[in-house]
């Protein structure tokens, strides 16, 4: 199917990438279990009506998001830096007031909550996978397991009361249901309120062929003109938009109700910026695609000519994002040996669909592979600043946003 209807506008979406058959992107599985992992198609399309970018196909939200959720934000020290900034910023900016209030959808293993907590402010996480939210309560902050939507918003309201900050990072696109989640916003956002999320901007995303950052858990690549759209069309205003150097290049948007902020120019400047390279049109998205095929391509080669000279190569973080790329371009163990990577709950598992054994890494240095092709290329300052030794002991890394190069 090449045709659906918009998840946010109910216009027709048409289909322009096609990433095949792909398994959940965090199911890192036990090697006794290869025989039963979930598959699902993974294709994007554009809505003609309202250009959001969004998953043909939705796989349901309790195959992704439970007690076994092995994704930790706290994984990187650039991120919990980031995170840090955000409390802090909401906590001078926003969170000013008499006993203030601040709710985060996705609040994960607490991350950017527990800034706040130290604080002493008012806060809730809004979190539905009990492993990462157990660590959230264990570091002090107050979370629900639940996932956010409607009904969870009006059981807030009434047991705490409204929020004049509602906070989501990396969260929002993830969740196919937003015209729930909308509505949970009006319910529980205070009049003079606002609604704070981040994720990848499609503008990074084309501008880089990162087409990595498409998996099931991403549903939206949001740009300012669809969450302009997507704010209209559910009662809010889009007033602020900022534009993040994490994860690859990301926007954080401010929505609030309708005259309660003044719009900023930055708003108006990236819409502008938007509409003049045709961000959302399907012939912009249709170049991304051409790209992204021979992306996939150079690596494979690559890759097969290390192969065949007898190199080691190992990939360096096992992202959600390797996923598509390994499942994508069919890289297993024959030319990955292992996956690097500091997550407990992914080690000694087999990355999904690939089966590419992921290891510690202390494994990474015992010894040095050859090449090290960084999945985690999102985090690559912080990691080449860390594995100077790899470099130093000959060892080069293998890069493929934008484009596949060796450095
Ligand atoms: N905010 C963190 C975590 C991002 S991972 C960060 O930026 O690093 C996305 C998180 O969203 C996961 O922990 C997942 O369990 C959670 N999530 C998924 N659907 C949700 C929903 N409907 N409401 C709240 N959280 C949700
Ligand atoms: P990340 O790129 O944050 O997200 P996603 O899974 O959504 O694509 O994942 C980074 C992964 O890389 C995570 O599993 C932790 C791992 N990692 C390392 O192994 N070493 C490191 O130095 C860093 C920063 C991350
Ligand atoms: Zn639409």
């Amino acid at each position: 199917m090449t045709e659906s209807t918009c998840r946010v506008c109910g216009a027709a979406t048409r289909q322009f990438l096609d990433l095949g058959r792909q398994p959940l992107s965090d199911a890192f599985v036990t090697p006794d279990r290869v025989d039963d992992e979930f598959f699902y198609r993974l294709a994007v399309g554009v809505c003609l009506g309202c250009t959001m970018v969004q998953l043909m196909e939705e796989v349901p939200r309790e195959k992704m998001f439970h007690d076994s959720y092995p994704y930790l934000s706290r994984g990187s020290s650039v991120m919990r830096a980031h995170f840090e900034g955000v409390a802090q910023s909401l906590l001078t900016d926003e969170l000013t007031g008499d006993d203030p209030f601040v709710v985060e959808l996705g609040c994960n293993d607490g991350v950017m909550l527990r800034t706040v907590a130290d604080a002493g402010v008012r806060h809730l996480g809004v979190e539905p996978s009990g492993s990462v939210a157990d660590i959230a309560a264990e570091a002090g902050v107050r979370v629900r397991k639940a996932f956010f939507e409607e009904a969870t918003a009006q059981e807030i309201l009434e047991a705490e009361g409204p929020a004049d900050v509602i906070y989501a990072a990396n969260t929002l696109c993830h969740i196919p249901y937003l015209e729930s989640i909308m509505r949970g916003v009006l319910t529980l956002l205070t009049d003079s309120g606002v609604f704070v999320f981040e994720d990848p901007y499609l503008g990074d995303i084309v501008g880089k062929t990162s087409f990595d950052q498409i998996y099931d858990e991403h549903f939206y690549l949001f740009s300012a003109t669809s969450v302009d759209q997507m704010a209209r069309h559910h009662g809010l205003e889009l007033v602020d938009v900022e534009r993040l150097s994490v994860h690859g290049g990301e926007v954080r948007y401010t929505l609030a109700r309708p005259g309660a902020r003044t719009r900023t120019d930055a708003v108006t400047s990236l819409l502008a910026d938007e509409e003049r390279v045709g961000l959302g049109s399907p012939v912009t998205l249709g170049a991304f695609a051409t790209r992204v095929a021979k992306v996939g391509d150079d690596l494979v080669t690559l890759l097969r000519e290390l192969a065949e000279q007898g190199k080691r190569v190992v990939g360096y973080g096992a992202t959600a994002k390797s996923a598509t790329v390994t499942n994508f371009c069919g890289i297993g163990p024959d030319l990955v040996e292992f996956i690097s990577d500091t997550t407990p709950a992914k080690q000694g598992r087999l990355a999904p669909g690939s089966h590419i054994p992921v290891r510690t890494a202390d494994q990474f240095a015992e010894p040095y592979p050859d090449y090290a092709l960084l999945f985690a290329w999102n985090h690559a300052d912080e990691i080449m600043a860390n594995e100077t030794a790899f470099r130093d002991a000959g060892g080069r890394w293998i890069l493929y946003v934008p484009d596949v190069r060796v450095v």
